[in-house]
């Protein structure tokens, strides 16, 4: 049984056959592939568009959605094996997996990092346990990557400046008062380079680097599948002739739990916000973020309200995707 944790399960090929029936569900084709099942959707923080799309994905293809909010409307759990369950937590990710699994035909996970030591955080313990204990397929609504957002992602560039390979993508870390999580980040590497782009990774200085793991991960993808990876810290460079900007910010990865002294630093790079002048360097490129995005933080309101800002289109993607995703999985 698959899950759908990370794209870097999949090749490029079993992406490539999501997004073209995600595709035909953007064209208005109908599907009744989770007629009477039902999808166990666990938020352990916000959203708008991901509850939104996977409630109305799942009752579109006739199943029926349950939102749980552990620790607000469902029992608080745990994650820790062996413990004596003398804190906050009711019940183990154990009972609870193998219960939903018994009542559910996929379960969808949405848990952030703790943010407060990323060498516990990027191990993902939360969809790890419930991968490991449920007998169900388990979606990523974003961990510390965000694989439904990636698809979103290629099917909003496909759309709009064709086949993406050998195209010039951006990566741009922009500015935000808050550490945000690398999940989007990370998934932006991973899509561009599984689909041969020539990515590059802007961000301030070398403590803004992601992840050792999908550095490596961009890295080998690039290798793979013609395209090329690398990083840079000038601005012009990077914006000079790309197709796609996408800009995402994120916590400085070194000074992690330690936001006072990340801020001091994250605060002169105000000047990374995504704008008009810096757009006009770009090879008529297209501008998206994942949303949702502090306007004139990351980018201006003349980026956001231009003919080549692509973020509706690809939030609107998230509904195709992901009933592509799950109708996958339901039929393994
Ligand atoms: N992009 C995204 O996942 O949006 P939400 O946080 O609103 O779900």
């Amino acid at each position: 049984m698959k899950h759908f944790i990370t794209t870097a399960d999949y090749s490029q090929s079993e992406l490539q056959t999501m997004l073209d029936m995600a595709d035909e569900f953007k064209q208005g084709a109908t599907s009744e592939a989770l007629k009477n099942k039902s999808v166990a959707l666990l938020f352990f923080n916000p959203s708008l568009r991901t509850r939104t799309s996977f409630e109305l994905g799942t009752w579109q293809m006739g199943g029926h959605a349950v939102v749980l909010e552990p620790g607000k409307s469902a029992w608080p759990l745990s994650f820790e094996f062996g413990e004596k369950m003398d804190g906050v937590a009711e019940e183990h990710v154990i009972e609870a997996a193998k219960v939903l699994s018994r009542f559910c035909d996929l379960i969808c996970i949405r848990a952030f990092p703790k943010f407060e030591n990323w060498q516990d955080d990027r191990k993902d313990k939360v969809i790890k346990a419930f991968a490991q204990y449920s007998t169900v397929p388990v979606i990523n609504m974003e961990t510390i990557t965000h694989p439904c957002q990636e698809l979103a992602h290629m099917q909003a560039i496909s759309q709009h400046i064709g086949k993406p390979q050998k195209k010039k993508y951006v990566l741009t870390w922009s500015y935000h008062p808050k550490p945000l999580n690398t999940a989007v980040a990370n998934s932006s590497l991973l899509i561009a380079t599984k689909f041969g782009m020539d990515v590059t990774l802007l961000c301030p200085n070398e403590r803004f680097l992601l992840d050792d793991r999908y550095m490596g991960l961009a890295k080998q993808n690039a290798e793979q599948n013609g395209g090329s990876f690398n990083y840079t810290h000038d601005i012009d460079e990077a914006y000079e002739g790309a197709e796609i900007i996408y800009a995402k910010s994120w916590g400085a990865l070194p000074y992690f739990g330690k936001w006072d002294e990340e801020k001091i630093i994250r605060d002169q790079y105000q000047h990374f916000m995504v704008d008009e002048q810096k757009m006009a360097k770009t090879n008529n490129g297209k501008f998206s973020h994942c949303l949702p995005m502090r306007r004139n933080m990351i980018a201006s309101d003349g980026v956001m309200d231009s003919n080549y800002c692509i973020a509706i289109d690809e939030a609107e993607n998230r509904l195709h995707v992901q009933k592509a995703i799950m109708t996958q999985l339901i039929n393994q």
